[in-house]
Order: structure tokens, then C-alpha cells, then sequence
């Protein structure tokens, strides 16, 4: 008797402690699998997704189409005339970014309009 007493108990015990983690990584990660879109800078956000996508053929000495990624001022030229958003957004009129690949994720394309409608700041 007193053994399947103890038995229930633990079992009581290890079935509280599962629910309790489940609800305590709700509350640690509220916006997990969102898309967090503040404090979108240049340095920090844009210039690391350029790196990973886009400055091996549009940086160095050749750079494709002579459309440059790879610093400021040369991305701010291709912002403004309108070929940087058409491009990774996959718009009619202009060649599809990154080349012979999908879109670059939701989230990334959302972190760059977001950075442009801000201005698209050296910041
Ligand atoms: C594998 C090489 C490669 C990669 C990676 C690549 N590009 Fe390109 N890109 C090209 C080539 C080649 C062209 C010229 C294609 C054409 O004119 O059809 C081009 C053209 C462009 C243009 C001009 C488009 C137009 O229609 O005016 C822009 C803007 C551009 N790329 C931006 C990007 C961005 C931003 C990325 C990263 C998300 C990227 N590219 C990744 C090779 C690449």
C-alpha cells in the first residue's frame, strides 16, 4: 500500500514539473518564431546579410553587373535608383537576388525594408 503511495507521488511530482517547464519556455520566449524589427541598423542587421548572400559576387574587383554590396556608399547608390528592392524582392523588370536562388527568408527581406523605409541610414 504505502509503495503505490509513493509511486503516485512520484508520479504526481514528475507530471508538475513537466507542465511547469512547458509554461515557464512560453513565458521565457514570447516572440519566438517572430520576426523582431526593432533596432534595424546598417552595421549590425543589413551589412551581415549582404556578407553571408550577396558580397561574394557583388564585392572585390569584379563585382556582377557592377552592382556593389559590399559598402555603403555603393549599396546606398543601388537602394535609391530602386534595383536593390526589385531585385531581392523578386519585383518584374528586374533580375531575380540572390542569383539562381529562392528569396532570401521572410524575416531578412522584412529587416531590409524596414531599414530602407527608414532611410536606409549609415547607421
Ligand atoms: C552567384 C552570384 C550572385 C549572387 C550571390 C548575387 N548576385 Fe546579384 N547579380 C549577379 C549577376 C550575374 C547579375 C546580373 C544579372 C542580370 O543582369 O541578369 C546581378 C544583378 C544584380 C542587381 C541588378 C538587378 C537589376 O535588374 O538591375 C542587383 C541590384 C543585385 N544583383 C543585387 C544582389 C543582392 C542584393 C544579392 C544578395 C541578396 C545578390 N545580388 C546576390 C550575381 C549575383
Amino acid at each position: 500500500m504505502k509503495t503505490r503511495f509513493n509511486l503516485l507521488l512520484i508520479l504526481a511530482v514528475f507530471l508538475t514539473a513537466q507542465s511547469c517547464y512547458y509554461d515557464n519556455e512560453e513565458e521565457l520566449y514570447p516572440s519566438a518564431g517572430e520576426c523582431d524589427l526593432t533596432n534595424v541598423t546598417y552595421s549590425v542587421t543589413i551589412a551581415p546579410i549582404l556578407a553571408e548572400n550577396c558580397n561574394s559576387c557583388h564585392g572585390g574587383n569584379f563585382p556582377q553587373a557592377g552592382v556593389v554590396t559590399d559598402n555603403y556608399d555603393d549599396l546606398k547608390t543601388v537602394v535609391d535608383n530602386g534595383r536593390f528592392w526589385g531585385a531581392i524582392n523578386h519585383e518584374d523588370g528586374y533580375s531575380p537576388m540572390p542569383q539562381n536562388l529562392p528569396k532570401l527568408p521572410q524575416c531578412e527581406l522584412d529587416k531590409i525594408k524596414t531599414w530602407i523605409d527608414n532611410g536606409a541610414m549609415n547607421d
